[in-house]
């Protein structure tokens, strides 16, 4: 159905005009009048600044305003202001907080992003479902499409790129990390790809090493490589929601698991990570290729805090490494031919996972952060979900797909 577009009365013009225009002064008393009429969210029609990148922006010739910015910040998000709208600069206000260095306030948007991801992973996956199917996008459509294989890429059919070669590093610590006293331990990875973690996983020499993989072209690489051959190593076909309940069955128990897939979302991940406890040994390990949003610092921050409560919520405790990515990957003509390059910031943050053992909890729980605003905000929250701009969405677990907001579609 075409959309009728309503003109603004020269009254709401006004309004929004002078909203953001409080908004860039930080006058919370005038702001918190306005609001109780005007939305957070208008917009400058011609530079696509909201109230909150107002806010933000202002602080750039005089960073000493920052503390009375992340009041203003506060008070926009209590009233329902998006977090990740982007300008016409493609920046969201978190972007403009990060460039002009306010760690405050790039804290502040950090926590609205969580907050507003916590609440849209609870609320049924209607609109999302709705989207029509790309490769990235759907694990099916992916598993049944044909990949190229070069020695440094796996490629989709719309050039998305499955995996690369510059991963190596990262993928040799996860090994490291998840088995750190080898040999004689039980392991399981998610996604073969290009057998990088595989290969390091075997160079620790375990006991039991399953692989679960469901493309067949993968699949038929690893027969050539003589992956079912190897000692120890159990290759299941097909795809982990499928292998894993038969792997529960026989009883299997794993030292250390690994997930790193392709084309699924940040629900498949989080259906994954809350099932895998009865499989984990008490002392085991997981690990995930943690690309979520990778192409964006703050969506990248908001996804790892996103996940890092989860798997609280799930019964695990997380650590972080943080690996630098090569210098020159930025730019480089390794990205030549693929789609878009999925990974645009310096730092991996590597996450290893144990079971929470129950005791030192210095992490507050999902509710205790998703409401740490004053009653009324709670209730406006929960009435106002519909504000909330799905980073569209979700990055999926190796973040091919990238941030895209709403209105850009
Ligand atoms: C990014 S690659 C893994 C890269 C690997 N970590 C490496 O070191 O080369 C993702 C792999 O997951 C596989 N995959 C995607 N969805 C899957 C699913 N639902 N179950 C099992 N494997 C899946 C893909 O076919 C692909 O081989």
């Amino acid at each position: 159905m075409a959309e009728t577009k309503v003109e603004a009365s020269d009254a709401d013009i006004l309004l929004a005009q002078r909203l953001l225009s409080a908004s860039a002064r930080h006058d919370i008393p005038v702001l918190s009048i306005l609001l109780k009429d005007a939305s957070a969210n208008v917009r400058d029609p011609a530079t696509g600044t909201s109230p909150l990148h107002a806010a933000i922006e202002a602080c750039a010739e005089n960073k000493s305003l920052e503390p009375s910015a992340v009041k203003t910040v506060h008070l926009l998000l209590e009233n329902g202001a998006i977090w990740n709208d982007l300008n016409k600069k493609d920046e969201t206000p978190g972007c403009i907080a990060l460039r002009l260095g306010l760690k405050d306030v790039y804290d502040e948007m950090v926590m609205a992003g969580v907050r507003a991801e916590l609440l849209f992973g609870r609320m049924k996956g209607e609109e999302a479902d709705a989207k029509p199917k790309t490769l990235a996008g759907d694990n099916n459509v992916y598993l049944a499409s044909t990949l190229r294989f070069n020695p440094t890429i796996i490629l989709d059919e719309e050039d998305n790129a499955v995996m690369m070669q510059w991963e190596d590093a990262i993928m040799a610590r996860h090994a490291e990390t998840l088995l750190p006293n080898p040999p004689g331990l039980r392991i399981m990875n998610v996604g073969h790809g290009m057998g990088i973690v595989d290969r390091a996983i075997q160079a620790r020499s375990p006991d039991e090493h399953h692989i679960i993989e469901a493309h067949p072209q993968v699949l038929a690489r690893l027969k050539e490589q003589g992956w079912h051959e190897k000692k120890g190593v159990t290759v299941h076909e097909g795809r982990w929601q499928d292998v894993l309940p038969k792997l529960m069955e026989k009883g299997v128990v794993l030292d250390a698991i690994y997930y790193d897939t392709f084309a699924e979302d940040y629900a498949a991940f989080k259906e994954f990570t809350d099932g895998i406890i009865p499989i984990l040994d008490e002392e085991g390990r997981f690990g995930w290729y943690n690309g979520l949003g990778a192409d964006r610092q703050i969506v990248y921050d908001v996804m790892t805090k996103v996940a890092e409560m989860d798997l609280y919520d799930a019964g695990f405790d997380t650590k972080w490494e943080d690996i630098a990515v090569p210098a020159d990957l930025h730019g480089s003509d390794q990205w030549n031919g693929t789609r878009r390059p999925y990974w645009q910031i310096d730092t991996y943050r590597l996450p290893v996972v144990c079971i929470n053992p129950g005791s030192q909890r210095d992490m507050l729980t999902i509710s205790e952060y998703l409401y740490p605003l004053r009653t009324e905000a709670k209730v406006q929250m929960s009435l106002r979900i519909e504000s909330i701009t799905p980073i569209e969405h979700i990055p999926r677990t190796r973040n091919r797909v990238w941030f895209q907001n709403s209105q850009n579609q």
